[in-house]
């Protein structure tokens, strides 16, 4: 029964949580993100070999989506297993993700299909990548989200074009994850190809099929001087800020490519039924800096506190707020999904305060009038965490990487109770009474 206390959502609101393709299944070894590991990139020299060997386990992985009450589930199609050469189809590999998606469907878990999540065909690579903008070039992808669509058609409602656009090009300024380069320059292509890629996802998706509801999905990363009285940390993160979102957010309305002026892109515009927002944190820079950002176990809260294990990322409940209003007012039409949001940490009950008070942010989002029509936890199970390889933990479920058991951790079973109330209810409330976290500045 519904109590007078309980923070109540949307009828009909999605409760899902998200996962890609190369952090779970195992085997994906046709791509760049492999090639990278192979380098000993990676944190204890991980790599995504066996990852949480979802391509076999699929099924019982859907089975715990049902045990926390989910009825959505956010999952990409990996690229290079679809087409491991150019042109060649393996349709083996397609078939097995339909499975997949029967499987879902069967559960009644309604499906969200990521198309670009970060990993690329190595054959597609050494035609140039992301840095290749030649018309031949390109057609691959739109091949592959042809295929995809055609073959799905009537099982899948809703895709993602490309994962975070701006955490992609990360790849070609740190250097730590795939490609490994630090070129700012190239950065900048690198993000006006996502785009471009995104456009042409759409496109191919809704030509196929025209009910379905396509958007891209966006990290809002919200920047902070790191002194806030230097006006040179100001400068670097207005500019970053410009770089992670406003490039971004221009492209889709205006169809200018990051630092493009004169030319426009116009198949970019309109080109989102939906948008996707993933928020995890916000980031303290300064040209200063070694790595440019200074990590939160740095910072006087959480630092101390021991909280922000592994990646050192500080949660930021109202930025996550302020990151929605955002977009939204950025396109006030356009409805939202919550396509990712999480915290890697090893401390469940510090998982739990953080889940809950963004779920508070969330709502009272909603009831400004924000449209957000579902939430994806990030993540289902612990997987392989890209660069910082499997230490860092955002699963609901823990994975025993020994032995592939998979157990539903304290957060799993709230974040059930929540999503079977479709609601936080008043029991959850109390038991976490604090007041919203709130880093210091
Ligand atoms: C990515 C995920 C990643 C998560 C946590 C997001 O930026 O989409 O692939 O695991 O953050 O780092």
């Amino acid at each position: 029964m519904a109590q007078k206390e309980d923070i109540v959502f949307p009828k009909g609101f999605l409760w899902g949580t998200a996962t890609a393709a190369h952090q779970i299944e195992g085997g994906t070894t046709n791509n760049n993100w492999w090639l990278f590991e192979k380098e000993g990139t990676i944190k204890n020299n991980d790599s995504a070999l066996v990852a949480c060997d979802h391509w076999n386990r699929f099924k019982q992985d859907f089975d715990l989506l049902k045990k926390l009450n989910c009825n959505a589930y956010r999952m990409s199609i990996e690229w290079s297993r679809v087409f491991p050469q150019p042109g060649t189809l393996d349709k083996k590999a397609l078939d097995h993700y339909v499975t997949m998606i029967n499987e879902l469907l069967k559960r009644k878990i309604t499906p969200f299909v990521t198309l670009f999540h970060f990993t690329l065909p190595i054959w597609w690579c050494n035609e140039g990548g992301l840095l290749n903008r030649d018309k031949k070039h390109l057609e691959h992808f739109k091949q592959f989200c042809d295929v995809v669509a055609k073959t799905l058609k009537g099982k899948v409602k809703f895709y993602n074009t490309i994962n975070e656009p701006s955490i992609v090009m990360l790849g070609y300024i740190t250097g730590t994850s795939a490609p490994g380069q630090k070129n700012m320059l190239k950065a900048i292509k690198a993000l006006g190809t996502t785009m471009l890629m995104h456009a042409i996802a759409y496109h191919s998706i809704k030509s196929v099929d025209p009910d379905a509801k396509v958007g891209i999905v966006h990290n809002v990363q919200i920047t902070k001087p790191y002194n806030p009285d230097s006006i040179m940390d100001k400068l670097f993160t207005a500019f970053a800020d410009y770089c992670f979102n406003g490039a971004i957010i221009r492209s889709l309305k205006k169809g200018k490519l990051p630092l493009q002026i004169f030319s426009s892109h116009r198949e970019l515009i309109n080109t989102n039924d939906f948008i996707g927002v993933n928020f995890y944190n916000f980031i303290r820079l300064s040209l200063r800096l070694k790595d440019l950002a200074v990590p939160a176990t740095d910072n006087p809260i959480c630092g101390k506190k021991g909280l922000c294990v592994s990646l050192g990322w500080e949660p930021y409940p109202e930025g996550f707020y302020l990151a929605i209003k955002r977009m939204h007012n950025a396109f006030p039409h356009i409805p939202m999904y919550i396509t990712e949001n999480g915290i890697g940490t090893n401390d469940d009950s510090w998982r739990q305060r953080v889940l809950i008070d963004h779920l508070k942010m969330l709502h009272k989002a909603i009831t400004e009038g924000v449209d957000i029509r579902g939430y994806f936890y990030w993540s289902l199970i612990d997987n392989f965490e890209w660069e910082h390889g499997y230490e860092p933990r955002f699963g609901l479920v823990h994975v025993d990487f020994k032995t592939q058991k998979r157990t539903i951790k304290p957060s799993g079973m709230v974040y059930a109770h929540i999503a079977k109330s479709n609601a936080l209810p008043a029991a959850i409330l109390k038991k976490f009474p604090e007041e919203i976290y709130k880093p210091q500045f």
